[in-house]
C-alpha cells in the first residue's frame, strides 16, 4: 500500500511554483533535512518529476499515478472514495477488499496494475500498468438478496455517464454490466456479494476500464476489446474520469432507493443489441430470441419460439447471431 501523507502534500505544494531549498522546507515543515530528502526520493519514485538544483527543489511535472492526494484534488463525493486505498500493484482489488473485512462503506481500493485481475466466469482481466482504471468499491446496501441483479445496473450506468462526460461518443450497456463502444468491450464489472444470515452484508463492486491502451496491448483480445483511446484517438485524463465515475456512482447509488424504475429505463435506452436476435449461453444451456428489454427485476426479457422468457442468471454470454 502506498502512503502519501500530509507532509508529502505540503512539500508538493511548496515546490509547485518556486524553487525552495531542503533546509527551508525542513524549517517550514518542522522536520529534519534528511526527512525532506527521503520524502523527495519517495515522491520521485511515485512519478513526480522534481528538479534538484542549487536553488533547491522544484516540481516539474505531476505524477500520472492515481494517488490519493491527486484524486482528492478533484473528488466531489461525500463518502464514495473518501477512504481511498492505493496500490501500485496488487493481485486483485476485489480479492484485497474481500480479505479486509473492516473496510468502511464506500471504500475504494485502486491499483495501477493487478497480477491476478479477475473477470466474470473465472476469466482473467488484463490490467496493464498505468493504462486503465482498476478498482473495487465496498458497499453495504440495505437491499434484499433478490434485488442484487437490479441493484447491479447502477454501475454500468454510472460508467456510461462518466465516460460520456469525457468522450464524444455513445456508450452501450451489454446486459448485465459490460460496456461497449462501437461494438467492442472497453469496461467490465465484477460484483461479488457476501451474504450472512440470509442478508447482504457487503457487496464488492470491481470495475475495470481500458482507458489509454493501444491496439498492440491486447494480443489475442484484439478483435473484441477496445479502449477509450483506441476509439477516440486521444489520450484520456484518467484522474478526471475516475473522479467523474466515483461521483456518478454516489449519485446513482442514492437515486436507486428512490427511483429504481428510472435507472432501469435509462439502461434500457442504451441496451446493446436491443430488438435484435441474440443467443444466450448459460453453461450447456442455450436460448435464442429477440432481445426485448430489461424488466423491473433487472432480468433480461427475450422473445423466443416459446414466448417471452426472462433470464436472471448473471452468468450468461450474449452473442449476436
Ligand atoms: C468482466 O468484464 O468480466 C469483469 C471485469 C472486472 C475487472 C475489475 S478490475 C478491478 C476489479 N478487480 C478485479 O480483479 N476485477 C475487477
Amino acid at each position: 500500500m502506498v502512503r502519501v501523507d500530509e507532509i508529502d502534500n505540503l512539500i508538493l505544494e511548496q515546490i509547485s511554483s518556486r524553487y525552495i531549498s531542503g533546509q527551508n522546507l525542513a524549517t517550514e515543515l518542522n522536520v529534519s533535512r534528511a526527512a525532506i530528502w527521503k520524502r523527495i526520493q519517495k515522491l520521485k519514485e511515485l512519478g513526480y518529476e522534481i528538479e534538484s538544483s542549487k536553488s533547491g527543489y522544484k516540481l516539474k511535472k505531476k505524477t500520472n499515478l492515481l494517488l490519493p492526494i491527486e484524486i482528492f484534488q478533484c473528488l466531489r463525493t461525500s463518502y464514495i472514495g473518501r477512504n481511498y486505498i492505493f496500490f501500485k500493484e496488487i493481485d486483485s482489488t476485489n480479492d484485497y477488499a474481500k480479505r479486509c473485512k473492516e473496510l468502511e462503506d464506500g471504500t475504494v481500493v485502486l491499483a495501477e496494475t493487478q497480477t491476478s485481475g479477475k473477470g466474470r466466469k473465472g476469466r482473467q482481466w488484463l490490467s496493464m500498468k498505468g493504462k486503465g482504471i482498476y478498482f473495487s468499491i465496498v458497499l453495504q446496501p440495505k437491499i434484499p438478496i433478490n434485488d442484487i441483479l437490479k441493484f447491479s445496473l447502477i454501475f454500468p450506468l454510472a460508467v456510461k455517464d462518466a465516460v460520456e462526460k469525457n468522450i464524444d461518443q455513445e456508450v452501450c450497456i451489454k446486459w448485465p454490466n459490460d460496456l461497449y463502444l462501437n461494438g467492442n468491450k472497453f469496461a467490465g464489472i465484477l460484483m461479488e456479494s457476501e451474504i450472512e444470515a440470509n442478508e447482504i452484508s457487503r457487496i464488492i463492486v470491481g470495475i475495470g476500464i481500458n482507458v489509454n491502451n493501444d491496439f498492440s496491448d491486447f494480443n489475442d483480445l484484439k478483435n473484441i476489446a477496445t479502449s477509450l483511446k483506441m476509439e477516440t484517438g486521444k489520450e484520456i485524463d484518467r484522474k478526471k474520469l475516475l473522479c467523474d465515475l466515483l461521483e456518478e456512482i454516489e449519485i446513482k447509488y442514492g437515486e436507486y432507493f428512490i427511483k429504481k424504475s428510472e435507472i432501469i429505463e435509462k439502461v434500457n435506452q442504451s441496451l446493446l443489441w436491443r430488438n435484435q436476435k441474440v443467443k444466450l449461453i448459460d453453461g450447456n444451456h442455450e436460448i435464442e430470441g429477440e432481445l426485448i428489454k430489461i424488466d423491473e427485476t433487472g432480468g433480461l426479457v427475450l422473445k423466443t419460439q416459446n414466448g417471452f422468457q426472462t433470464i436472471y442468471s448473471g452468468d450468461l454470454t450474449l452473442r449476436k447471431i
